[in-house]
């Protein structure tokens, strides 16, 4: 009975969503366990599109459960939205839905100390994507955070609210000369949505242990990626989360006993949302041939992604770090045009080569890509659903994919609906994912 995370090995944005949608009916919960509404995962179902923030993609799958856990960030007024736009379009959360009463709450000064902190970094900002998300987990790790369950304890929440808006409006003006927040205003509006929550909120760590004795299996769905890690990313260019497969553990009381696989998501080539260094981002026009084509913008903010090339060093990171035997790779098609294929082995660094992602990102940011060519198809990969159907130079150029990242590819997608996918048939990991 195999519980799974499916993780991004790259910046975000890898397409896990759709991994997530496609191995679903293996498996019957669902977990969220980082992040918060910065993630946006885009599945297309026919001629549907759903774009999800918040709520794990499994809800679009009848019958089976979802779990936003405790390493969550939530914005209470955000899910409820979330909740709402899916209820109009068919979705039932009826008794399908949980959510940790240990997850901490966003509120409205976490965006505007955001937004102060950013403005204020000037040419050195993160570039995040003002969702509250930094400065929510700032005040966990602070011990001043409010969580799900303080929304049912009117005097404790009161308590808090008023403490923190002091210290925050404090904050606002001495170092930002922003405006204060009315505290009375927040702790109103977290009452009314105490009342529509209390049906979803439990205490998500002891049901997935009850689920997981019931013979229930698990899937993890990360959010961002790796390099996006609050400890194993690019800092500070990170968010402050923990996106990698540790935090599938931490952020919702799963033992690490309990964790069987991890199906690491790379796009066939690499993009970045936000600031931070990228060696292999392509700034010319096949830079913006690869936006264009795979449609490279935020799901969260609508920014253009930056574009550039598979990095290997960066991807054989991830592999190592996640536990990652096994690769899902999205996005072949995008790279069907192009006549040459560069790909990243390794970085040079003052007349040194660096084989592996070096910790100090000012060293990443000056290092330069030693690219290894490959020859393009030029042919369309769209929809193809096995490898033998590739024309040989992707398929060379999965394989090339495989042995340098030492992972072995078990899924490849050609196309944004589920059915344009290529499944590796007696891979590893789907012997595990099959298993009774
Ligand atoms: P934050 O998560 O809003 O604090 O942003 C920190 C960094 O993570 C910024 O560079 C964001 O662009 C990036 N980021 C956050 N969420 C995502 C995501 O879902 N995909 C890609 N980048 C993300």
């Amino acid at each position: 009975m195999a519980n799974l995370a499916i993780v991004g090995t790259q910046w975000g944005d890898e397409g896990k969503g759709k991994i997530v949608d496609l191995l679903c009916e293996h498996f019957d919960v669902v977990a969220r366990y980082q992040g918060g509404h910065n993630a946006g995962h885009t599945v297309k179902i026919g001629e549907r599109q759903f774009v999800m923030h918040l709520i794990p993609s499994g809800i679009l799958h009848p019958g089976k459960f979802c779990v936003i856990g405790n390493g969550v960030v939530i914005d209470p007024e955000y899910l409820l939205n979330e909740m709402a736009q899916l209820e109009s379009l068919g979705i039932s959360f009826n008794g399908r839905l949980l959510i940790s009463n240990r997850a901490h709450l966003i509120l409205p000064y976490h965006r505007a100390v955001e937004k102060a902190a950013e403005e204020a970094l000037g040419d050195r900002k993160i570039g995040t994507t003002f969702r509250g998300i930094g400065p929510c987990y700032e005040d966990k790790a602070a011990r001043v955070g409010i969580r799900v369950c303080d929304l049912f304890y009117p005097e404790v929440l009161h308590e808090k609210v008023f403490a923190n808006v002091k210290t925050k409006n404090t904050l606002l003006a001495a170092l930002y000369h922003a405006e204060p927040l009315d505290a009375a205003s927040i702790y109103d509006s977290l009452q009314a949505v105490a009342d529509k929550l209390q049906p979803y909120v439990a205490d998500t760590a002891m049901w997935l242990d009850q689920a997981m004795k019931a013979g229930k299996r698990l899937l993890f769905e990360g959010a961002q990626a790796i390099h996006l890690d609050l400890d194993h990313g690019t800092y500070p260019f990170v968010t402050s989360s923990s996106a990698g497969s540790g935090g599938a553990l931490t952020g919702t009381g799963v033992a690490p006993t309990r964790l069987h696989g991890v199906i690491g998501v790379a796009k066939a080539y690499a993009t970045r949302v936000g600031g931070g260094p990228f060696p292999t981002e392509v700034k010319d026009a096949a830079g913006e041939e690869l936006r264009r084509r795979g449609y490279e913008y935020g799901a969260s903010t609508g920014r253009p992604r930056r574009c550039g090339w598979f990095d290997v060093p960066a991807v054989r990171y991830a592999r190592a770090i996640l536990g990652a035997d096994a690769l899902a790779i999205t996005k072949i098609d995008v790279l069907d045009v192009f006549k040459e294929i560069p790909v990243c082995v390794g970085y040079r660094y003052k007349n040194s080569d660096l084989k592996e992602m070096p910790a100090e990102t000012y060293v990443l940011a000056e290092a330069q890509p030693v690219y290894k060519n490959f020859p393009g198809w030029q042919k369309s990969t769209v929809g193809i659903t096995a490898l033998e159907s590739m024309p040989q130079a992707a398929q060379d150029y999965l394989k090339v994919l495989s042995e340098m990242t030492e992972a072995e590819i078990a899924m490849v997608s050609t196309g944004p609906e589920r059915n344009q996918t290529i499944v590796k048939e007696g891979s590893s990991i789907l012997k595990l994912i099959k298993k009774k």
